[in-house]
C-alpha cells in the first residue's frame, strides 16, 4: 500500500526524510514550512513536486494526507502533532517529543483521542551495533546488568536554536542517550540526580554539559556525562558505553564493534576472562529504519518503537534531569 504524507520543518534534518520517504514509495504531497522558499528549496533537491505552504491546517486541508512527518524545532513540536492528529492523521516526528512534560502528555492523549499512531524517531536505535547490544544484553551475555555507563564529548558549533536553548544537550542531545539506555538495557527509569552546566568559554547560551546518576529498574545504575563544548578527543555521536553485569563487560567506544570480556572461571585476585566480541545486527539505519517501522504500523504492524506512550519514559528522563539540577535534589521520574 502506498501512503501519502505533508512533511512540516523543511530544515538540515529534513535532507536525511525526504530521499527516504521517496525510497519506500511515499507520496510527499506537501511541504510546509514557515520559510517556504526552504521547502521548495529542499523540494528542489530532492527532485519533488509538492504543494508548497506556510501553513499547516490548509494544507492538510487540500492534500488529505495519511500522515504528517513533523520535523520542526522541539518549541514546535506539540502544536504541529497535535494538528495532524486533530486532522485524523497518523505522525512521525523529530526527537524530542516535546519541549515540557505537559505538551508531551498533551501529544500523547492528542494521539489516544484520534486514535492514530503517534510516533517519535529516535534515530540512534537504528544502528547494527545498538540491536546487536540489545540482543547480547537481553540474552545475558555478561550475566544481569549492574551498571551502564555512557561519555558523550563532542565540540558542535551550530548555530541556530540550540545556541539559545536553555539545556540544548539534555533536550536535544541526551535525550538520544537516555533512549539508548532504555533500549540496550531494557531497564525503566525510577529517579535521577543531575548536575547541567555551561562550561567557561562556552558559546551556547544555556547549560550544554552534565552529569546525571539515574537508578533503573532491576536495581541498574545509569551515568552518564556529556558535553557539546569539548573540544578534542570526541567520544562517538553514539557515546562511548561500558555496561557492566554480574559475569562481565562490555565497552562500545567510537563506533568500533563492541568488545569484552566474561568470566572463564572463579579463582584468583583476578578473576579469568574470556575475550569476546559482539557482531552487528544488519538494520535498516537511522530514519529509514524508522520509517519502515511506521509504515509497516499503520499498514496494521506491530506498534512501532518510538511510540508516544513508549518514548515518553526517554523524555521524562531528560526533565527529571532538568529539574533536579535545578533543585540540587534526586527526582523522581515521572511520565
Ligand atoms: N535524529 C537526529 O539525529 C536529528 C538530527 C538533527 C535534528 N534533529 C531534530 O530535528 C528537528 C529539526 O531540527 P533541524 O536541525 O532540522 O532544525 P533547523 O533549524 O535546521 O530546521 C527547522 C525548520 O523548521 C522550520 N520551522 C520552524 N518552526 C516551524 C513551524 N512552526 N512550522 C513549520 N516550519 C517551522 C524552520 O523554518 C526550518 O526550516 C529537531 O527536533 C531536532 O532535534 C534530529
Amino acid at each position: 500500500m502506498s501512503f501519502k504524507a505533508v512533511v512540516v520543518g523543511a530544515g538540515g534534518i529534513s535532507g536525511a526524510w525526504l530521499p527516504n520517504l521517496k525510497a519506500e514509495g511515499v507520496d510527499v504531497a506537501g511541504i510546509v514550512d514557515i520559510n517556504p522558499a526552504q521547502a521548495q528549496a529542499q523540494a528542489d533537491k530532492f527532485e519533488l513536486e509538492p504543494l508548497i505552504s506556510d501553513d499547516l491546517e490548509s494544507t492538510l486541508k487540500k492534500v488529505k494526507p495519511d500522515f504528517v512527518v513533523d520535523l520542526t524545532p522541539p518549541d514546535y513540536h506539540c502544536a504541529t502533532t497535535c494538528t495532524a492528529l486533530g486532522a485524523g492523521c497518523h505522525v512521525i516526528g523529530e526527537k524530542p517529543m516535546a519541549s515540557s512534560m505537559d505538551e508531551a502528555r498533551k501529544m500523547v492523549r492528542a494521539a489516544e483521542e484520534a486514535g492514530k499512531i503517534y510516533m517519535v524517531s529516535q534515530s540512534r536505535r537504528y544502528e547494527a551495533a545498538h540491536a546487536a547490544l540489545t540482543e547480547e544484553l537481553n540474552a545475558r551475555l555478561i550475566g544481569s546488568l549492574t551498571t551502564m555507563n555512557c561519555a558523550f564529548y563532542i565540540g558542535a558549533h551550530f548555530g541556530g536554536f540550540r545556541d539559545e536553548m536553555e539545556s540544548p544537550l539534555i533536550l536535544d542531545m541526551a535525550i538520544h542517550h537516555f533512549d539508548l539506555a532504555r533500549m540496550m538495557s531494557g531497564a525503566d527509569p525510577i529517579a535521577v540526580y543531575a548536575k547541567e552546566f555551561n562550561p567557561r568559554g562556552s558559546w551556547y547560551a544555556g547549560d550544554v554539559a552534565a552529569s546525571c546518576i539515574f537508578e533503573m529498574s532491576d536495581n541498574l545504575v545509569f551515568t552518564y556525562t556529556g558535553s557539546w563544548c569539548a573540544e578534542g578527543m570526541h567520544t562517538s555521536w553514539h557515546g562511548d558505553w561500558r555496561f557492566i553485569g554480574t559475569k562481565g563487560t562490555v565497552m562500545y567506544e567510537r563506533d568500533a564493534k563492541p568488545i569484552g570480556e566474561v568470566l572463564a572461571g572463579d579463582t584468583g585476585f583476578h578473576r579469568p576472562m574470556k575475550q569476546i566480541a559482539i557482531e552487528p545486527t544488519p538494520v535498516a539505519q537511522g530514519q529509514l529504519g524508522a520509517i519502515k517501522e511506521f509504515l509497516a504500523a499503520i499498514n496494521g504492524g506491530p506498534a512501532p518503537q518510538g511510540e508516544c506512550h513508549d518514548n515518553i519514559k526517554s523524555l521524562a528522563m531528560v526533565f527529571a534531569a532538568m529539574e533536579s539540577s535545578r533543585k540540587g535534589q534526586r527526582i523522581p521520574v515521572v511520565w
